[in-house]
C-alpha cells in the first residue's frame, strides 16, 4: 500500500498541530488542574515536568519514530520493523483495545461539554442566574443518561466525520482550525484570571513548591499523568507518525509536542487556580473542579457567561483533537490490516464507541473503575513499557540515530538512548507494580500499613 493511500500530512506543520492537538485535550484542562489540586500544587508540578522530560519525551520520540519508520498502523508497525507475527505486536493489539476504551468515556466526558456550552449560552452561570444552576449543574447531568446519550451521540458524530474526511481534509484541517482557537481562547482567559484578586494566591499555589506535600501518591499521579496527557503508549502517537513524509523530522517534531503539552497544561494552571482562589472555591475538589467549581466561581463574575462560554468551547475543542486520534488509531489498525475502506472503519468503530459509552452514562461508575481505570492505569503503561523496550533494545539502531543526526539535537541521542532502555521502563515498572497492588498485597502480607 502507498503512502498516499493511507494518507499523509501535507507539511511537518500539520503533523505538530495533529499531534498536539492529540496531546491537549481533557486531561490538560479537566484532569491536569485537579490532580494538581489534590495532590498540593507546585511540588507536584515540578516532578511532572521532570517525568515528561525524561520519560514522556524519549517515549513520545520512539513511539512518532515508530510510526515513521514503518509507515503503518501501530499493530503492522512491528511486524514491519520485527517480523511477521512477532510478538511485539501484541502492543498494537492492546492500544487498539485501550483506543476503543478511552474514545468510549472520553466522548461521555466531551458530552458534558456540549451541555456546559449551552448552559453557558443560555446565562446559567451568570451573576443574575439563580445559584442553584451552577451548582447542581453537573449533578442534574450526570443523573440524565438520556441527556448524556444525546451528547454524547453528537460528540461522536463529530468525530467519525472528520476521521472519515481522512489525514489532510479530516484530521490535519480541523487541528489547523481548532488548535490557533484554542490558543486564542486560552491567552484571553489567562489574562482574565490574572486580572482577578485571587491570582496572587493561584500563582503561588502552583509556583512555590511545598515539598512536604509530596508523597509517593504524588509521583504516581505525576505518573500517570504524564502518558496521559501526551496520549503516550497506545499508538495514537504513532499512527499519526506514520503519516509523516521522510523529510519530516521526529525529533524536533515530538519536542514541540511536548512544550505545547506541558504549556498549554500550565496556562490551564493559570486560568483555573486564579478564579479558584478569587471566589473561595477550593481547588482539591477532584474532577467535579472543572464542572462545579468553575460554574459557581462563573456566576460571581460580571461577565460571567462570556468567560464560561469561552472556557467551555475550549474545553470542548481540545476533547475534538483528541478523540479524533483515538479513532484514527482504530481505523488505521482495520484500513492497514485488513483493507478496510477507511470510510467504513470510521463509520463502523465511531458506532461501536457510542455503544460502549452509553454504559458510562448510565452508571460513571463504569468509567473510573472500568475504563479510565484498566486503560489509563494498566494499559497505557505497559503499552509505553513495551514501546521504550523494542524502541531501546530491539528496533535497528540506524534509525534513531539519523533521525537524532538530522535534527538539532544531535547531541542527545545517547542521552535519549540512555532513558528509553533505562530509566523508562525502570520508572514504569515500579509504577506498575505500585498501580497494581502488588506492592499494598505485599506490605499487608508482612503486617505492615500500605
Ligand atoms: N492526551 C489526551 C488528553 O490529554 C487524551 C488521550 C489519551 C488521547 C490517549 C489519545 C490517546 O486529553
Amino acid at each position: 500500500m502507498t503512502s498516499n493511500e493511507r494518507g499523509q500530512w501535507k507539511s511537518r506543520l500539520g503533523f505538530i498541530f495533529a499531534a498536539a492537538g492529540s496531546a491537549i485535550g481533557l486531561g490538560n484542562i479537566w484532569r491536569f488542574p485537579y490532580i494538581v489540586g489534590e495532590n498540593g500544587g507546585s511540588a507536584f508540578l515540578l516532578v511532572y515536568l521532570l517525568m515528561i522530560l525524561f520519560l514522556g519525551l524519549p517515549v513520545l520520540i520512539g513511539e512518532v519514530m515508530l510510526g515513521k519508520a514503518s509507515q503503518r498502523d501501530p499493530v503492522g508497525a512491528f511486524e514491519v520493523l520485527d517480523r511477521k507475527g512477532t510478538p511485539w505486536r501484541f502492543i498494537g493489539f492492546m492500544g487498539v483495545l485501550a483506543a476503543f476504551m478511552i474514545l468510549s468515556f472520553y466522548s461521555v466526558v466531551a458530552g458534558w461539554c456540549i451541555e456546559f456550552v449551552i448552559r453557558s449560552a443560555a446565562g446559567d452561570f451568570s451573576p443574575t442566574a439563580h445559584p442553584a444552576k451552577a451548582a447542581q449543574a453537573f449533578n442534574v447531568l450526570v443523573s440524565s443518561p438520556d441527556v448524556q446519550i444525546y451528547y454524547h451521540g453528537f460528540f461522536i458524530l463529530m468525530v467519525v466525520g472528520i476521521v472519515y474526511a481522512g489525514v489532510q481534509a479530516g484530521l490535519q484541517r480541523w487541528c489547523e482550525i481548532l488548535m490557533p482557537l484554542l490558543l486564542l481562547i486560552l491567552v484571553a482567559l489567562v489574562f482574565f484570571a490574572m486580572s482577578q484578586s485571587g491570582a496572587k494566591a493561584g500563582v503561588a499555589f502552583l509556583l512555590e513548591p511545598d515539598f512536604q506535600k509530596l508523597n509517593g501518591d504524588a509521583i504516581l499521579a505525576a505518573m500517570g499523568q504524564c502518558f496521559f496527557s501526551l496520549s503516550l503508549g497506545m499508538g495514537a502517537m504513532l499512527t499519526y507518525g506514520s503519516y509523516l513524509r521522510p523529510e519530516d523530522n521526529v525529533v524536533s517534531s515530538a519536542s514541540w509536542v511536548v512544550v505545547l503539552d506541558s504549556g498549554i497544561a500550565i496556562f490551564a494552571g493559570f486560568v483555573i487556580f486564579p478564579i479558584v482562589f478569587s471566589f473561595g472555591v477550593d481547588p482539591g475538589a477532584g474532577p467535579g473542579l472543572v464542572f462545579v467549581s468553575l460554574p459557581m466561581a462563573f456566576q460571581k463574575i460580571t461577565a460571567g457567561s462570556l468567560i464560561s462560554l469561552a472556557f467551555f468551547v475550549l474545553l470542548l475543542a481540545a476533547a475534538l483533537t483528541s478523540a479524533i486520534s483515538l479513532l484514527e488509531v482504530i481505523s488505521a489498525y482495520f484500513v492497514d490490516e485488513f483493507k478496510m475502506p477507511r470510510h467504513l472503519a470510521a463509520t463502523m468503530f465511531g458506532v461501536i464507541c457510542f455503544l460502549m459509552g452509553v454504559g458510562v452514562a448510565f452508571n460513571i461508575a463504569y468509567l473510573e473503575n472500568f475504563l479510565d481505570y484498566w486503560a489509563s492505569n494498566f494499559i497505557l503503561p505497559l503499552g509505553a513499557l513495551f514501546i521504550s523496550l523494542f524502541v531501546g533494545w530491539r528496533l535497528d539502531q540506524k534509525i534513531a540515530r539519523s533521525e537524532f543526526a538530522k535534527s538539532k539535537f544531535a547531541k542527545a541521542f545517547g542521552l535519549w538512548l540512555f532513558c528509553v532502555r533505562y530509566v523508562a521502563p525502570v520508572l514504569i515498572a515500579i509504577v506498575f507494580i505500585n498501580k497494581s497492588g502488588i506492592v499494598e498485597a505485599v506490605s499487608k502480607l508482612f503486617g505492615a500499613a500500605p
